[in-house]
């Protein structure tokens, strides 16, 4: 049982729509496991309210909060401080209040290369297509790059996104990027290019609902296929690959690590990594 009392910390996610997290049970869990009086909410914020929100964090004492869609490039403003990593992403997942300052984090980054190395993908010398052009993307790109993948297409709705993204990781390494549109991303001639291909749009969603341009036909078992969606765990997408022989990788674990990592900039403490798992495998069962 989860007890509140007067003097529990506050920590929580801001975001629109929140329905979709499972980060309220696995943090929430990881408090129980430890003993600690702290307390992790959800709150659905609108973009117009984002400002009063970043003001709410300050004026009632939260400890900190996680960023999701579609706040994680438009908090950065209104931060006290950003991060080095944070600042070359582009992008803050997490804030951390210190001392009354708030100060904006990447762990998305490092979540996902976790990820990937346990999954025992290896970047180096691939191509990959990156779905999406957000603040989710931006990590992503950043991991790669930074883990030596060869060439990088960066496919968006909304082409200028993809553009500045790109024209950003020039920043972080060697890699060769490329911006397309999302059409232009599944025309004959990208796919067969694509090693690694990870959705990091919304689409997939129950709560967002949209569809890719993309059919079964256009890939091959030998394409890596990771959406970093992973409510519902097994997306239109992934059954897309899986039908095909590819291999099919969920953002359960991502989710998992951002988290872990969130945890211990909040609290100055491991997290418990185990018992967070045992939630998320609960609650997304592969
Ligand atoms: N597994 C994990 O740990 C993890 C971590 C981070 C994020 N995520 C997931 O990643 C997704 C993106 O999050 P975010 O923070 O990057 O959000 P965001 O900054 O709002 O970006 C959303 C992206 O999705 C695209 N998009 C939205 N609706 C679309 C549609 N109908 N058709 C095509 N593209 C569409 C947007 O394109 P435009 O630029 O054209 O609007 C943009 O590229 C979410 O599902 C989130 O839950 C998972």
């Amino acid at each position: 049982m989860l007890s509140v009392s007067s003097r529990t910390a506050v920590v929580g996610l801001l975001g629109y729509p929140v329905v979709h997290s499972f980060s309220p049970y696995m943090h929430n869990a990881a408090f129980r496991a430890l003993g600690m009086d702290w307390v992790y909410l959800a709150f659905n914020v609108e973009p117009r309210l984002l400002p009063a929100a970043v003001s709410g964090i300050r004026a009632l004492g939260f400890r900190g909060v996680n960023v999701t869609i579609p706040h994680k490039q438009a908090i950065l403003p209104f931060l006290d401080e950003i991060d080095p990593l944070a600042k070359l992403i582009g992008a803050v997942n997490t804030v951390v209040v210190k001392e009354g300052k708030l100060v904006g984090y990447n762990t998305d980054a490092s979540g996902f290369w976790r990820s990937l190395k346990e999954e025992g993908v290896d970047p180096r010398g691939k191509r990959a297509l990156i779905l999406g052009a957000g603040g989710a993307a931006r990590a992503v790109a950043y991991a790669l790059v930074k883990h030596g993948c060869n060439r990088l297409y960066i496919a968006n709705r909304t082409y200028d996104r993809a553009r500045e993204l790109a024209e950003t990781l020039k920043k972080a390494g060697e890699t060769s990027v490329e911006p397309l549109s999302l059409e232009e991303a599944f025309l004959a001639s990208i796919l067969p290019e694509a090693d690694l291909i990870i959705n990091t749009t919304s689409v997939g969603m129950e709560t967002v609902g949209g569809e890719l341009p993309i059919t079964a036909d256009k890939l091959e078992a030998r394409h890596i296929i990771y959406d970093l969606v992973y409510n519902p765990p097994y997306t239109k997408l992934l059954k897309m690959a899986s039908s095909k022989g590819c291999r099919a990788i969920s953002g359960r674990s991502m989710l998992l690590y951002q988290g872990a990592e969130a945890f211990t900039l909040w609290t100055g403490r491991e997290a418990p990594l185990e018992v967070m798992k045992q939630v998320v495998e609960e609650l997304l069962p592969s």
